[in-house]
């Protein structure tokens, strides 16, 4: 099976709906199953293959990670926040199942990470520092605090500095952590769990530059809906340096990626390869 395949399999089998009412469950189920590019759980296997660990494990990683994506996906779209109606090519969950168990749905998910956390084959004091990373990644100092920044700053302007811990707040936070969990679900140094925590930290800013790009430069392919936040007023990477500075910000992060990786040599490849597909996607 490769990578996204079992990925997929994953995010079917530990999905929690078993005791959920039939609306939240398909909801739940549509929110998870409908496409996506699994980029954070990816990241997970990726750091977690050099780290030597389990792939069982990792599969519960990586799903608890992909929940609080889809939650934040979820609760990002709603009427109160961006109120978009178009994700990975179809309506989003609110316009599908209505706002309150849209709502419904972002709480479940959030919980669901944390439970499949709890049940991974994994030593508990690794579970722990894991549920630390996670709560954080998703909370207030991570993409909660992001998401609040991001509203507030509609309409004003804004300062690269201002954009840049927005965008590692919002986005930065998970996916550094989806890096720092592979890293530590198995056995490296410090020195090299800190090399992948730069890596990580590295894509996940880029990764949210090129966002603001391709929101910018609008393909019908994107799944979503492109020029939302110059109609929103929103200050991006992409209205702040123009869309050729922003592509550069974000392969400045690419490099910055690929040089915390030198360390590793040929066994940091597959995470190579992420990070250059993440930040030059055109989707
Ligand atoms: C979209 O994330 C929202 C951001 C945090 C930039 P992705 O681009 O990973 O979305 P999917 O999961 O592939 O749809
Ligand atoms: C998404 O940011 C960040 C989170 C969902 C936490 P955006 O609002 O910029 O991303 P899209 O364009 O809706 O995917
Ligand atoms: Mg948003
Ligand atoms: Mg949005």
């Amino acid at each position: 099976m490769d990578d996204l395949s079992r990925i997929d399999a994953a995010l079917t089998r530990l999905l929690p709906t078993r005791a959920a009412p039939a609306t939240l469950a398909e909801a739940m189920r549509y929110a998870v199953l409908s496409g996506g590019k699994r980029v954070r759980p990816r990241l997970v296997h990726a750091a977690g293959a050099i780290a030597d660990a389990r792939p069982a494990t990792l599969d519960h990683a990586g799903a608890a990670v992909e929940f609080i994506h889809a939650s934040s996906l979820v609760h990002d779209d709603l009427p109160a926040m961006d109120d978009d109606h178009l994700r990975r090519g179809k309506p989003t969950v609110h316009a599908r199942f209505g706002e309150a168990i849209a709502i419904l749905t972002g709480d479940a998910l959030q919980s669901a990470a944390f439970a499949t956390l709890a049940a991974a084959p994994a030593e508990a004091a690794v579970v722990r520092h894991w549920v630390r990373l996670l709560a954080d990644a998703a909370g207030a100092a991570g993409m909660a605090g992001g998401q609040t920044l991001d509203i507030e700053s509609e309409a004003k302007p804004s300062t690269e500095t201002e954009l840049e811990a927005r965008h590692r707040g919002k986005t930065g936070a998970l996916i550094r952590a989806s890096v720092a969990i592979g890293a530590t679900a198995g056995n490296l140094s410090e020195a090299e769990v800190s090399a992948l925590d730069a890596y990580g930290a590295a894509v996940g800013l880029g990764f949210q530059i090129q966002d603001d790009v391709l929101n910018a430069t609008g393909k019908a392919n994107l799944g979503k809906p492109a020029g939302s936040d110059q109609r929103r007023g929103l200050p991006t990477y992409a209205s702040v340096l123009g869309v050729a500075g922003a592509r550069e910000a974000a392969h400045r992060q690419l490099r910055q990626a690929l040089d915390a990786l030198t360390i590793f040599g040929s066994r940091a490849d597959a995470l190579a390869a992420l990070a250059r597909g993440m930040i030059e996607r055109e989707r």
